[in-house]
């Protein structure tokens, strides 16, 4: 069974990221789940917080990142790059240095993305390329979707009601959940955990 963990970079009730991330949680192929995980609970980065202890909400979402095959972000686009609350989450990820090979390190991520605009997150998906290189992550470039105009996409309980993006939704899945599979069979053939040990960032 090939185990990914999604997450949603908008904690707004009605996000379309949020309902982007529930239609792919339905369309994965089979022998694969998409869990849910959230950033909500994560207060802002503060140095002064990290050094009384690394907050409780960050730690989970580590140890739910540790235990996935893969992570697929979904990303909304604030100002044409990444918004704020989904980078702090990320950041508060990343700390301490010390823990950033152990979370991130090798580890297999996607991007996704819908907006309420014409180009559906293109520069946020291509900001967090550096962000996701500085912490050693392993992208997985075999496709990219991007949904435009959201708003007409996603009826008003947040069901996604375009059967063309429905269908590029499942092939990206597909796509995603095969690379993960192939590198866990390259893995294990060549004797080597499935994941991690592979960061450069710290
Ligand atoms: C601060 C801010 C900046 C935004 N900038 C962009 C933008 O650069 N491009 C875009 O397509 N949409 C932009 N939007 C609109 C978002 O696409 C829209 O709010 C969308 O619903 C956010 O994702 P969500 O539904 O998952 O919360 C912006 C929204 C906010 C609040």
């Amino acid at each position: 069974m090939t185990k990914v963990l999604g997450i949603s970079g908008s904690l707004r009730r009605g996000s379309y990221n949020s309902a982007l991330l529930r239609a792919a949680a339905r369309l994965m192929p089979e022998d694969a789940t998409l869990e849910i995980a959230s950033i909500r609970g994560i207060p802002l980065y503060d140095g002064d917080v990290e050094a009384q202890g690394i907050p409780a909400a960050v730690t989970q979402l580590k140890e739910a990142i540790i235990t996935a095959d893969g992570v697929l972000l979904v990303t909304p686009e604030y100002n044409n790059s990444v918004p704020g609350v989904f980078k702090n989450a990320i950041d508060w990820l990343s700390r301490p240095a010390s823990d950033v090979k152990r979370v991130f390190g090798g580890r297999r991520f996607a991007l996704l993305g819908a907006s309420a605009g014409a180009f559906g997150t293109v520069l946020s998906q291509a900001a967090w390329l550096p962000v996701l290189r500085t912490l050693g992550t392993q992208p997985w470039f075999g496709a990219r979707l991007m949904v435009a105009r959201a708003a007409g996409v996603f009826d008003e309980a947040g069901n996604l009601k375009e059967a063309l993006i429905e269908e590029q939704l499942k092939q990206f899945l597909a796509g995603y959940v095969a690379f993960l599979r192939r590198a866990a069979a390259g893995a294990s053939r060549a004797g080597q955990p499935g994941q991690g040990g592979q960061a450069q960032g710290g």
